[in-house]
């Protein structure tokens, strides 16, 4: 059977312009995201530059609008001391959002001090959200109670633990303003599968238990979760082979082409619905960040088709995924972005 979805969006993807484009690029990495249904990404601020001005943010918004094949919007990114720069930044029609890192991972964004922590959540007066990258209870707790003081938006990215999902629970039932994604990474793998992928298995956060990735399929199908995001963090096989001495390979995994056949596979295994794959990839991301899709842009998915994942055939420059050798049924057949195939 073939269906016809609304436009999918990916609100957590890192295309990795400028500075980073041995590993993706605007144009291989929005040539991933339509092959796997996505009609509109929106990009991380963690490059090499992180996007903590209006001139890093102006040098990415031109890069896109010459090479994407896809819509393009941005999160502003910051390390606590670029607050002037926030209202211009938020005013601006290509941001979606401001992105938090309260743990390490890649990249140079991470605030500790909770007074510039303070000063982000206050100064940051916009209707638009803020996204945290937020690992374990304690963290949770702290953008939690942070975003409820300057009644604030919050989305909380790649919710990954048991402990997590009841959080967000408790507060959503306790009446606050947040939303909560998953990648793929977490829902479809364990712990179990990073001991044969080694380094290509390691991101942030890092793949947990079964427990864990039951806890996340029953908060995805209850509502807990409000959305999935693929956290597409492309780095090239050598990077991920050969760790820099002593140290470990660099975080994140490759999603966007992916994602959508699995969700897929799991609606013929009947874990998931229809409708469940267009609130978690369209109306959720949608409402969540504010996004508005043409209604004749459009993906077209052969629900029967069966196909292997395989490294060679993906668009994304660093060609491999955590999901080679996966058999997935669900196949994206032809995208329209405003009725143009
Ligand atoms: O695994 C990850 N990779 N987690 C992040 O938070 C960042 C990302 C990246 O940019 O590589
Ligand atoms: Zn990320």
């Amino acid at each position: 059977m073939t269906l016809r979805f609304p436009g999918l969006i990916d609100v957590h993807c890192h295309l990795r312009e400028p500075g980073a484009t041995h590993k993706e690029d605007f144009i291989t990495g929005t040539k991933a995201a339509l092959k796997g249904g996505f009609t509109f990404v929106i990009d991380m601020p963690n490059n090499p530059e992180p996007t903590l001005s209006m001139e890093a943010l102006n040098k990415k918004i031109s890069l896109a609008k010459e090479k994407a094949f896809c819509d393009v919007g941005f999160h502003y990114g910051t390390n606590g001391l670029n607050t002037s720069t926030f209202e211009q930044a938020f005013s601006n029609p290509n941001v979606f959002g401001l992105k938090v890192y309260l743990n390490h991972t890649t990249g140079s964004l991470l605030i500790e001090n909770q007074v510039l922590l303070e000063d982000v959540f206050k100064s940051w007066q916009s209707q638009k959200p803020i996204l945290v990258h937020a690992e374990g209870e304690e963290k949770l707790a702290m953008a939690i109670s942070l975003a409820k003081k300057h009644g604030h938006r919050l989305h909380l990215c790649h919710i990954a633990r048991k402990e997590e999902v009841a959080q967000v629970q408790k507060a959503k039932a306790e009446g606050q303003k947040i939303t909560a994604g998953v990648c793929p990474h977490h829902l479809f793998m364990t712990k179990e599968d990073a001991k044969k992928m080694k380094g290509f298995a390691l991101m942030k956060p890092e793949l947990g238990t079964l427990e864990d990735q039951q806890a996340l399929w029953k908060g995805l199908r209850g509502g807990v979760i409000d959305l999935v995001e693929t956290d597409h963090a492309p780095h090239t096989k050598k990077e991920k082979q050969n760790p820099p001495a002593g140290g470990p390979a660099p975080f994140g995994v490759p999603g966007l082409e992916t994602t959508l056949p699995l969700l897929l596979t799991a609606v013929s295994e009947n874990r998931l619905t229809i409708d469940d794959v267009i609130r978690l990839c369209h109306t959720g991301p949608a409402q969540c960040f504010h996004v508005s899709i043409h209604h004749n842009t459009n993906v077209e998915v052969d629900l029967d088709a069966k196909y292997e994942i395989k490294n060679e055939n993906l668009h994304t420059k660093c060609k491999w995924s955590p999901f080679d050798g996966w058999k997935v049924k669900g196949k994206v057949l032809r995208v329209f972005l405003r009725g143009e195939k």
